[in-house]
C-alpha cells in the first residue's frame, strides 16, 4: 500500500457534527424507498468544488527557455511537417535514453488504480523533485502571471502561425498550442477538514500535467483527453492557504489536428470522509429492459483510506428524473441495503440488483424519449452516513444484429452520425457546454442521432449532453498507439499508459445510456503488423471488456481486410471509407496510397456474425458559399484545382461533389450504405469544422470537411443530410446563390436536395423542367441551366404530392448588417454564451452571399465578446478580435455573461456604408 494514497485518519468528530445535525431522525426510520434529503447531505459527506476561477497562468517564450521538470525526455525532431496525408503508414516508434532526471517515476504512481495487475503497479520513488523550485512555493509572487479562469485554452487567441515554415503547420492550426506553462492556484481548507480525502479532479489538461501542492509533487498524467484524479490529502494544510501548481508540456508535432494547450476542461476538488465511494465507483447495468419492467445492477466501490478496518452498509435508491435533470421527491426503487467489510487501506466492491416495473426507458428522438435515472447511494458506518454518490443513468436495450444493424429498445435504429472533434471553434478547446449544446443542436436539426468523439475521449459534459438529448455515442480513446503518426504524438506514452487510459475512460463513462460502443482506436499502424498488431488489439479489447462487459468494442479500420488478424479480435467491423472503396480513380492505380474496393460485402462474409458500420465516411469538403466552375458529372469526385478546387483561393467548390482522395460524396456514400442494408450505418468525416487539418490546403487554418463550419453555418451538404436523414421533415434547397457577375447566359448548374422523390424548377417562373430522383439518387440537377438574375425556385413533390418549396433570388448590393441570437437570454454566470449570427443584406433583407464587408462589433451592459469568426477557413484574424469581415454574407459573434450581473447585452455590428445593426440579449 502507498502510503502517499493513504488518507488521514478517520475522526469520529464528523461523526458528531452528523449526530447533532439530525440524522438520528434518518436512522430511526432509515425507510429504504422515503425521501432522503439528498443535497443537504451530500455536502455534508461529500463535496465537489468548482475551483475552476482565478488561477494565474505563465507560459514560457519558448521550449528551449522552459525549466527542466520534465515528465521524460522526446525524440529530437527532424523535420518539422505537419501536412501528412491524414491515411498515410504509421511509423516505427524512436526510443530515446533519458540522461537526465526526468519526473516519470514520480508520476506513474497515480494511474495506479487503473492498473489491475498490483505486481504492475508503480511505487513511488523518494524525494520531492521540483521542491525548490521557485514556482510551487507558496510564497512566490506570481502577480505579474496572467489571470486566467478554467477552462482555459492557451493558444485559441493566437495569432496565427502563417506561410510555409510557420512553427505550427496547418495540421495543428496554426495557433501556437505547444509549449510550457504554469497554472497557480490558492485555496484554502478549513481545520475541520482535517481529516478528509481531498482530491483535485481534472477533467482534461493538455498534455503532460505534473501537480505540485504546497511545494511538494502530488503526481500528474500525461494524456492530455483523460481524466484524472490526484490525491492532494498527504500535503493539505488544514485550517490554512494551500498553493497549488500544475506544469504542462504540450509538444510539438503531436496532432494531426488542433489540440488547444492548457487546462481545458473542469477542474475540481473532492472532499470526502476516508471511507467513500472509490472515484467513479459505481457501474449501473440493466438487462430484460422491457416497458414492464427491467432489471437494475449495480456495483459500488468502496475505498476505505481509513487506517482501521470498517463495516460498511451502502443504500441505493433510484429516482427519476425529469427533462430538467430534477429527480422525483420519492424514490421509485431500491436496492436492497449491502454491508460488507473494507480492509484498511483497501478497496472493496458490493453488487445488488432490483426490478423496476414500468420503467420510462432511454432512446434516441424523434422516436424515442431520452428519460434518465439517479441512483443515490449512502454509505453507513455505525449507522451514520458516511458518504453520498449519485449516479445518472439510463434504461436501455440494445442488440446488434449483423443483418441489420442496431436495435434500440427494440426499433431499429440507422446510425446517421458525424465524427467531432473537441474544439468548439472560435473558443477553441476550452469546453463550454453552452458550445456543445448548439453543435448538438444544429446536428439534430440535420437529423443526425450518432456522434463518435474522433479520436479521443470527450469532455464528460459532452456525454451528459448526449444523455439529455438522446443521442448515440462511439466514445473512442487513442488515435495511435504503439506506431506513431506525429512525431511526438500519444505513441511516447501509449506502453507506459495505455491501460490506465483506457479503463480510465471506460469507468469514468460506462454509466452513460447514450454511450454504446467503446472504439480503442483508429487507423492505428497495428493495422499493418499483423498478429502482433492482432495481440495488441486483444490486449486493449480485454481492457474494456473487464470494465464493461455489456458494449461492443471496435476500432476503426481504413487498411485492415477480412483476412487480416485484426479485425477477427473486434465485436463490430469499424471501417473507415473502406466500405465505399478508397482512390478507386483511374490516377490512383499502381500508387503506393491505400486503394481499395469497397469492402462492405467482403467483410459480412468473412464476419457472419458481427456488426458492420462506417466509423468514418465522406471526407468530402466544401467551403460555404463557394461555388467553382465546371462542374463534375460524377456522383463523386477528388478535389484539383479546377476540380472542384481552387489552390490560390484556397477554396473547395459547395457544390458538395468532391472529397479527399480517399473519400467520397455524400450521395456515393448514402447509396452504398443503401445498398448494403446489413451496415449499422456511418459517421461522416466530420459534423463541424475542426481546427486544423485544412485538407487539402495546408496553408490554411482549418478544416474543410464540415457539413456545417467552423462558426455554425451551414455549408448546402447540411440540406443533402437532411433531406436524407429526416425524410419525414418537408423540405426543398437550391443551391447556388444567383448572384453572378458574370456574362449572363454561362452555364450555371443548379442542384436541389429535398426530402421530396421529384421536383420542379422555375427560373423567372419559367419551368426548367420536373425531375424525379432514381433510386440511390439524392440530389436533382439541372445542370445546363443558363444564367439569368432573377429569381429560382423549385417546388418539390413527394408521392405526387406538392411538399416543399425553395426560392433563391438575386440579391441587391449590400445596404445593411442584421444580427439575430441564438437565444434571447442567457444565465448571468459568467459562463452561459449567445451566438450572434450576422448576416450582410440588401433592401428586402436578403442575405448578400458573397458579400464580405468588414464589420466591427460592439458590446454594452453585462456580457463580452469572447470571440467572432465567420467560418472561412483561410482567415487568419485572430478569434477574439472585435472586427471582422463577413464571409459568403455572415459572421459570428460569441459573448459571453459576466457573473452575477443581469441586464441587458447590447451587441451592435457595424460596417462602413451600411446601416449598423442592434441586438439585445438579456442576461439573468
Ligand atoms: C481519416 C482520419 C481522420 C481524419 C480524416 C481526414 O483518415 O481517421 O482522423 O484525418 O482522415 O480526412
Amino acid at each position: 500500500m502507498n502510503m502517499l494514497n493513504y488518507c488521514y485518519p478517520f475522526n469520529f468528530k464528523a461523526i458528531k457534527a452528523f449526530v447533532s445535525l439530525g440524522w438520528l431522525v434518518l436512522l430511526v426510520c432509515k425507510p429504504v424507498l422515503a425521501q432522503a434529503p439528498t443535497t443537504e447531505l451530500n455536502s455534508i459527506t461529500r463535496q465537489r468544488i468548482s475551483i475552476n476561477k482565478d488561477w494565474r497562468f505563465y507560459k514560457y517564450d519558448s521550449i528551449a527557455k522552459a525549466d527542466d521538470l520534465i515528465y521524460d525526455v522526446r525524440p529530437k525532431i527532424k523535420e518539422h511537417k505537419d501536412d501528412i496525408p491524414a491515411d498515410a503508414k504509421p511509423t516505427k516508434t524512436v526510443n530515446v535514453e533519458a540522461q537526465q532526471k526526468v519526473l516519470k517515476p514520480w508520476i506513474l504512481p497515480t494511474g495506479n488504480d487503473f492498473i489491475n495487475d498490483p505486481a504492475k503497479r508503480y511505487t513511488r520513488p523518494d524525494g520531492n523533485p521540483g521542491d525548490d523550485f521557485p514556482f510551487v512555493q507558496s510564497n512566490f509572487d506570481d502577480s505579474s502571471w496572467e489571470s486566467v479562469n478554467l477552462p482555459h485554452d492557451w493558444a485559441i487567441k493566437g495569432s496565427f502561425l502563417q506561410g510555409p515554415n510557420a512553427e505550427v503547420g496547418g495540421g495543428m492550426g496554426r495557433l501556437p498550442s505547444p509549449g510550457v506553462a504554469w497554472y497557480r492556484k490558492k485555496f484554502n481548507i478549513l481545520a475541520s477538514d482535517e481529516d478528509k480525502c481531498i482530491f483535485l479532479d481534472v477533467d482534461g489538461a493538455m498534455s503532460y500535467a505534473i501537480v505540485w501542492l504546497n511545494s511538494k509533487l502530488v503526481g500528474g498524467w500525461p494524456y492530455g483527453y483523460a481524466s484524472w484524479r490526484v490525491d492532494l490529502t498527504p500535503y493539505i494544510v488544514p485550517g490554512g492557504e494551500n498553493q497549488l501548481a500544475i506544469r504542462l508540456d504540450n509538444p510539438p508535432n503531436s496532432a494531426r489536428w488542433y489540440p488547444g494547450g492548457g487546462i481545458y476542461r473542469n477542474v475540481w476538488l473532492t472532499k470526502t470522509n476516508p471511507i467513500h465511494v472509490g472515484q467513479w465507483g459505481t457501474f449501473v447495468t440493466t438487462r430484460d429492459v422491457s416497458e414492464i419492467s427491467a432489471t437494475i445492477n449495480l456495483e459500488v466501490t468502496i475505498d476505505n483510506d481509513s487506517r482501521d478496518n470498517a463495516t460498511v452498509r451502502a443504500i441505493t435508491q433510484i429516482f427519476a428524473l425529469d427533462t430538467d435533470g430534477i429527480k422525483t421527491s420519492d424514490a421509485v426503487a431500491a436496492f436492497a441495503p449491502l454491508t460488507t467489510t473494507v480492509a484498511a487501506g483497501e478497496k472493496t466492491k458490493v453488487e445488488s440488483s432490483v426490478i423496476l416495473k414500468n420503467p420510462r426507458l432511454w432512446g434516441p428522438p424523434p422516436t424515442q424519449v431520452p428519460n434518465l435515472y439517479l441512483a443515490v447511494t449512502t454509505l453507513w458506518q455505525h449507522d451514520k452516513p458516511i458518504d453520498q454518490y449519485e449516479t445518472r443513468f439510463g434504461i436501455r436495450s440494445l442488440r446488434f444484429d449483423p443483418d441489420a444493424g442496431i436495435y434500440v429498445n427494440g426499433e431499429h435504429i440507422k446510425l446517421k452520425g458525424v465524427n467531432q472533434h473537441h474544439d468548439l471553434g472560435a473558443l477553441g478547446a476550452a469546453f463550454n457546454t453552452r458550445a456543445a449544446e448548439r453543435q448538438l443542436e444544429i446536428l439534430r436539426e440535420m437529423g443526425c442521432n450518432a456522434i463518435r468523439t474522433a479520436h479521443n475521449p470527450p469532455a464528460p459534459e459532452l456525454l451528459e449532453l448526449t444523455d439529455r438529448m438522446g443521442f448515440l455515442v462511439m466514445d473512442e480513446s487513442f488515435d495511435v498507439w504503439v506506431r506513431k503518426k506525429t512525431p511526438l504524438d500519444f505513441h511516447l506514452i501509449f506502453p507506459d499508459w495505455y491501460e490506465q487510459d483506457l479503463r480510465a475512460l471506460v469507468r469514468r463513462d460506462r454509466n452513460y445510456p447514450s454511450v454504446i460502443i467503446w472504439s480503442f482506436g483508429n487507423e492505428v499502424g497495428e493495422q499493418y503488423t499483423g498478429e502482433k498488431g492482432a495481440a495488441l488489439a486483444k490486449r486493449l479489447y480485454d481492457i474494456v471488456r473487464e470494465e464493461d462487459p455489456t458494449r461492443p468494442t471496435t476500432s476503426a479500420m481504413n487498411w485492415a481486410k477480412p483476412f487480416m488478424p485484426l479485425p477477427d479480435v473486434l465485436d463490430i467491423i469499424s471501417l473507415n471509407y473502406q466500405g465505399e472503396g478508397i482512390r478507386q480513380a483511374p490516377e490512383f492505380e499502381g500508387t503506393k496510397r491505400i486503394h481499395t474496393k469497397p469492402q462492405y460485402f467482403a467483410f459480412h462474409e468473412q464476419f457472419p456474425d458481427k456488426v458492420i458500420l462506417s466509423s468514418e465516411t465522406a471526407s468530402a469538403l466544401s467551403s460555404r458559399g463557394v461555388y467553382l466552375f465546371p462542374v463534375t458529372q460524377k456522383i463523386s469526385d477528388i478535389v484539383r484545382d479546377g476540380s472542384g478546387g481552387d489552390s490560390k483561393l484556397r477554396h473547395v467548390s459547395a457544390y458538395e461533389l468532391y472529397a479527399v482522395d480517399f473519400g467520397s460524396s455524400a450521395d456515393k456514400v448514402f447509396s452504398s450504405v443503401e445498398r448494403h442494408p446489413f451496415v449499422a450505418g456511418e459517421f461522416v468525416w466530420t459534423g463541424w469544422d475542426y481546427i486544423g487539418e485544412p485538407t487539402p490546403y495546408y496553408e490554411s487554418r482549418s478544416s474543410y470537411s464540415g457539413i456545417i463550419d467552423l462558426a455554425g453555418f451551414k455549408k448546402d451538404r447540411f440540406y443533402l443530410y437532411q433531406s436524407h436523414w429526416r425524410p419525414e421533415l418537408p423540405m426543398a434547397h437550391i443551391l447556388p446563390h444567383w448572384n453572378w457577375p458574370e456574362p449572363v447566359g454561362k452555364i450555371t448548374p443548379v442542384h436541389v436536395f429535398t426530402s421530396g422523390d421529384e421536383a420542379e424548377l422555375f427560373l423567372n417562373g419559367k419551368s426548367l423542367g420536373r425531375k424525379k430522383k432514381a433510386q440511390y439518387e439524392y440530389r436533382l440537377r439541372w445542370d445546363d441551366v443558363k444564367y439569368k438574375p432573377g429569381e429560382l425556385k423549385v417546388v418539390a413533390y413527394k408521392n405526387g404530392q406538392k411538399w416543399a418549396e425553395n426560392v433563391v433570388k438575386t440579391t441587391g448590393e449590400p445596404v445593411r448588417v442584421e444580427a439575430s441570437a441564438d437565444r434571447s437570454e442567457i444565465r448571468a454566470d459568467g459562463i452561459d454564451l449567445a451566438f450572434i449570427t450576422v448576416r450582410v443584406t440588401d433592401k428586402n433583407g436578403l442575405t448578400v452571399p458573397r458579400a464580405n464587408n468588414p464589420i466591427k462589433f460592439e458590446i454594452d451592459g453585462s456580457g463580452e465578446i469572447v470571440a467572432t469568426d465567420n467560418g472561412d477557413p483561410t482567415n487568419f484574424v485572430p478569434f477574439p478580435s472585435h472586427v471582422r469581415e463577413a464571409f459568403n454574407g455572415l459572421a459570428l459573434v460569441i459573448i459571453r455573461s459576466k457573473p452575477g450581473n443581469s441586464g441587458p447585452i447590447t451587441v451592435t455590428a457595424k460596417s462602413p456604408g451600411l446601416k449598423t445593426a442592434q441586438v439585445v440579449v438579456i442576461s439573468r
